[in-house]
């Protein structure tokens, strides 16, 4: 019963539209308000485990920041170094942890093991990315997105390339945040068709296709990620595949005249975008990247209730 209460972010599509909404605004003022907030520390006291089964640049590095700027403070962790890695159940490492921390957050590709961690966790748990889904990360692209160009309800954005986590995320908050998303990936890399008929169901405004073209014509946004995610096999095959999803400065002309372009990183230059568009005055990825320190500070805030209230 404790644990229903619970408020864990492990996916968008588990969160009504409102309080992702009222979720992004407290992320944006935790931004706005960012040197008066360091100031009066409001998670003092509070500690983040991080698990990390995978590798991670800005995910690792901004949850920690968040924390320690607003007071906290942070364990890093591998599944490896953890009695996981010699068989200690996720359930009972969930049980464990929460005595312990006010927060967990994870980097781990079994996205059954992240729902497993949630169910017997009695503290927040944060979805770091699975093979699944990238929540954390979708948050801070649509703040971006909305620092760029205004409310991106009713916008376009196009996605061209693998159909992977990212994307995932990407699809949910077309639905949640209301804005059109045109998709091209190949037919031989489509998105899972669990993900296909949750956008339908939900009357999302997604697309699905196999053209980069015509997804990107007329968008608002052009967002891609890399060819060969995080677990994925079968490097020469996608490349072969992809290969025509590439963002290239043709492309992008494609889009709006102002459209910007975006992509979570790390990205792999010369593969899915040429260094014309990363290092174009199209290109908000910094800022992007940027925006996952503030997005986390709503996310932490919210998880742990009042405390940056
Ligand atoms: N975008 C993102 O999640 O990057 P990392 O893998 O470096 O955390
Ligand atoms: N789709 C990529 C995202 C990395 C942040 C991966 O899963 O490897």
């Amino acid at each position: 019963a404790a644990s229903a209460a619970v408020k864990h972010f492990l996916d968008l599509d588990l969160l009504p539209a409102d309080e992702l909404r009222a979720l992004m605004e407290l992320s944006k003022d935790l931004k706005s308000r960012r040197h008066a907030v360091a100031v009066e520390k409001p998670f003092a006291g509070k500690v983040l485990a991080m698990v990390f089964d995978q590798p991670s640049t800005r995910t690792r590095i901004s949850f920690d920041v968040a924390m320690r700027q607003l007071g906290g403070e942070t364990i890093m962790l591998t599944g490896a170094e953890m009695q996981l890695g010699r068989g200690e159940t996720i359930a009972d490492t969930a049980r464990v942890l929460s005595r312990y921390v006010d927060a967990i957050m994870i980097r781990i590709l079994d996205h059954d093991a992240l729902a497993e961690l949630a169910e017997h966790a009695t503290v927040p748990v944060i979805n770091g990315l699975t093979r699944n889904s990238h929540p954390c990360q979708i948050m801070a692209d649509v703040m971006t997105f909305e620092e760029h160009k205004g409310p991106i309800q009713g916008r376009t954005v196009a996605w061209t390339g693998d159909a992977n986590n990212v994307l995932a995320s990407w699809v949910h908050a077309a639905q949640r945040f209301d804005f059109a998303l045109n998709i091209a990936t190949p037919p031989e890399l489509s998105p899972r068709p669990a993900l296909i008929n949750w956008a339908h169901q939900n009357s999302a405004r997604v697309t699905f296709g196999h053209d980069a073209e015509a997804a990107v014509d007329g968008a608002d946004c052009v967002v891609t990620d890399t060819w060969v995610s995080m677990g994925d096999a079968e490097y020469e095959r996608r490349h072969n595949l992809l290969r025509p999803y590439q963002v290239n400065g043709a492309l992008m002309r494609r889009a709006a005249p102002d459209a910007i372009f975006m992509h979570c990183l790390p990205a792999h230059r010369g593969e899915e975008v040429t260094d014309e568009v990363m290092d174009g005055p199209q290109s908000v990825v910094f800022d992007e990247a940027e925006n996952r320190l503030h997005a986390q500070k709503g996310i932490l805030a919210w998880c742990l209730e009042g405390a940056a209230a």
